[in-house]
């Protein structure tokens, strides 16, 4: 491939909404229903178009910062105590101002304060700033949108629900929620359309994709994706210490072993974003697992073994990413038939996907981790080569990394070491 693909932003935000909401099962699409309400309501209350793409950029994304299930859990309980609150919105705040930096386009959205302060109470108006800082209604907007997301209950007939919802959110008109913003979702709510489309996701995909032609940045160029993807793997590295910047390490693995098996600059690129993405699946498995010391039992290795199927389904929709797909989803094949979840065969394990199964495995065995350091070179190297022995991993790949070992693992350590300084911000909020 050598014409760079284009992705909508939309449609990365809306894979990242989706991935993110795989932190907590029970309450699928949260973001993206969240994000529908409020973008419903903005245009309840004719908020101009920019300002509507706004609050639905945010509410896809605005529980990025809910981490752990007990974040998350706390974020979904309607009476939650904002003290609580406060950490998801911090470290959300901090994505949502990395993807501002990288995309000047975005940042005319002001999205890093509307994810930040999603959650403050209206407080019969003291709720207008936050530590001195200005709070804008359309965060406060959001609020409503989530707070309303959460009271609907999931599995039941929805439009026998919304007496009871109204009743609930006038109950707190003032002090949770701005009062002309509860006007505004009692008369949204007397119209069922709005119900019914909240609980069919193909009507919310609709609306955002509408929506989002009015945004300011519609088109990712090939670095854009790149740097995006980057962005969506220090999302999912946060969450475990143990694996700060590995996706990292296997983008960079992954790009020069492409570079060096012949794929093409497109393709190679292409590879980085593919290492980013690849544990994008993890997002569904616990924290509890990710880090658990000793072997997995069943139950658990179950979950795990889920991850790449996740990916697959988050990322073959993008059919601009076409490519990348099937490397990420193949990432834990091997060529003997007993790798997971699809036990392909060796002829339908395309080589992309045997260079990033070959990266992913030589930086986890290299990479220091908080319990153990990493493997010395050689014998790193020595475990692939026993591994292409087994019939497990592509002998081109691995001998093209042996033949390379020093350049390879320097590239790793430095990109790794340059990634963690990125976390410093974040740091703080890592339990
Ligand atoms: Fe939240
Ligand atoms: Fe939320
Ligand atoms: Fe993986």
């Amino acid at each position: 491939m050598s014409v760079e693909p284009r992705v909508s932003l939309l449609d990365m935000v809306s894979c990242l909404s989706s991935a993110l909401d795989l932190v907590s099962p029970a309450v699928v699409n949260h973001q993206k229903r969240t994000a529908f309400i409020a973008t419903c309501l903005a245009e309840e209350m004719g908020l101009p178009l920019q300002e509507q793409v706004a609050v639905m950029t945010a509410g896809l994304l605005h529980d990025c910062g809910a981490l752990s299930l007990q974040s998350k859990l706390d974020a979904l309980c309607f009476d939650a105590d904002q003290e609580d609150m406060h950490t998801h919105c911090e470290v959300g705040a901090v994505f949502l101002g990395k993807m501002e930096q990288r995309f000047p386009g975005m940042a005319q959205l002001g999205l890093t304060d509307l994810v930040r302060f999603h959650h403050v109470n209206w407080d019969e108006g003291r709720g207008e700033e936050m530590a001195g800082r200005p709070v804008s209604p359309a965060s406060h907007l959001i609020h409503l949108a989530d707070r309303v997301e959460v009271l609907i209950q999931r599995g039941v007939e929805p439009l026998g629900q919304v007496p009871g919802i109204v009743r609930r959110v006038f109950q707190e008109r003032d002090r949770l929620f701005l009062p002309e913003q509860v006007e505004a979702f009692a008369s949204l709510a007397g119209r069922e359309f709005f119900w019914l489309a909240l609980i069919y996701p193909e009507f919310l995909e609709d609306t955002l994709v509408e929506k989002s032609a009015a945004g300011p940045l519609v088109q990712l160029d090939l670095p854009g994706i790149v740097n995006l993807a980057q962005i969506f793997a220090e999302i999912v590295d946060f969450r475990s210490r143990f694996t700060a910047t590995h996706s990292s390490g296997v983008a960079v693995v992954a790009k020069l072993l492409a570079e060096k098996a012949g794929f093409s600059e497109v393709e190679s690129r292409l590879m980085s974003v593919a290492g980013y993405l690849h544990d994008l699946g993890k997002l569904a498995v616990p924290r509890e697992i990710l880090e658990k010391p000793g072997p997995l039992t069943t139950a658990e290795f179950n979950v795990m073994k889920a991850h790449p199927f996740h990916a697959y389904r988050l990322l073959t929709p993008i059919r601009q990413l076409e490519m990348v797909a099937p490397w990420v989803s193949h990432h834990h094949e091997t060529l003997d038939g007993q790798g997971y979840p699809f036990h392909l065969a060796a002829k339908d394990i395309c080589l992309g996907a045997r260079i990033l199964t070959v990266s992913d495995i030589f930086t986890a065995l290299t990479e220091d981790r908080p319990y153990r350091l990493g493997l010395p070179l050689d014998e790193a190297v020595s475990v692939l080569e026993s591994m292409v022995k087994d019939g497990k991993l592509d002998g081109l790949a691995v001998s093209l990394l042996a033949g390379n070992r020093a350049e390879f693992n320097d590239m790793r350590q430095m990109v790794q070491a340059k990634a963690v300084c990125g976390y410093a911000d974040i740091q703080p909020y890592s339990k």
